[in-house]
């Protein structure tokens, strides 16, 4: 049985990040768990990296909070499902993305690196239409993707051409937006699927 991990990126758990991700999980035909990244709970979320140096003599992160699931890499699919904030990633994503710098001492100091399995992964983007054009790259979706393909190419996630974007959630709710809805669904229960190697064994 495939296992995907969420990243979930809107302090809505009611909103359009909600929705398509919610058609991803009623497609996927297997395990899946999920990290808000709002979450103010106490050891859930993901805190960002305050430089305490602690990856310069020992390998990985040394805090400890749900970025430890992301790390532990026992699944086949990373999601990672978010609202455009500022034309950007949302701020806790920030959070995530900083925490990666322990690969940066891991090499210096250690001279040792984490390798990750290879896996799936799947973007799915939601957007008011409206952008930040003084903090904004090349367009609106620009520096989201970057920062999600930044994430994946950490991990060792391959996006292919997995992709959704909804970017007119003022006009119309995602849950409406036929084609990135269809192209989910389609998306999840493909990953899901088990390779033919896996089916003989
Ligand atoms: C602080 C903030 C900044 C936003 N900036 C953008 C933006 O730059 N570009 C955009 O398309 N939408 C922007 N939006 C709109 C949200 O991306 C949009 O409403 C989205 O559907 C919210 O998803 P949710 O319902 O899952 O929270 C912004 C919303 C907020 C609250």
């Amino acid at each position: 049985m495939k296992k995907a991990l969420i990243i979930y990126g809107s302090p809505s758990l009611k909103g359009n990040t909600n929705a398509l991700t919610n058609v991803f999980k009623e497609n996927f035909n297997g395990q899946v768990s999920q990290i808000n990244l709002f979450s103010t709970m106490q050891n859930e979320g993901i805190a960002p990296c305050n430089g305490c140096n602690g990856c310069n003599s020992k390998k990985g992160c040394v805090k400890n909070d749900e970025f430890d699931k992301i790390l532990k890499d026992d699944y086949d699919v990373l999601v990672i499902a978010c609202p455009i904030y500022m034309s950007n990633m949302p701020g806790p994503f920030w959070n995530l993305m900083s925490r990666f710098n322990f690969t940066f001492n891991n090499k210096v100091h250690l001279k040792q690196t984490i390798s990750f399995k290879a896996k799936k992964g799947v973007l799915i983007l939601v957007g008011g239409g409206s952008e930040c054009k003084s903090l904004m790259g090349a367009s609106n979706e620009d520096n989201p993707i970057r920062q999600a393909k930044y994430v994946c190419k950490k991990l060792n996630v391959d996006l292919e051409n997995n992709i959704f974007l909804s970017l007119n959630t003022d006009k119309v709710p995602a849950i409406n937006d036929v084609d990135v809805v269809e192209r989910i669904k389609e998306s999840a229960k493909r990953l899901s699927q088990q390779s033919e190697s896996q089916n003989h064994m």
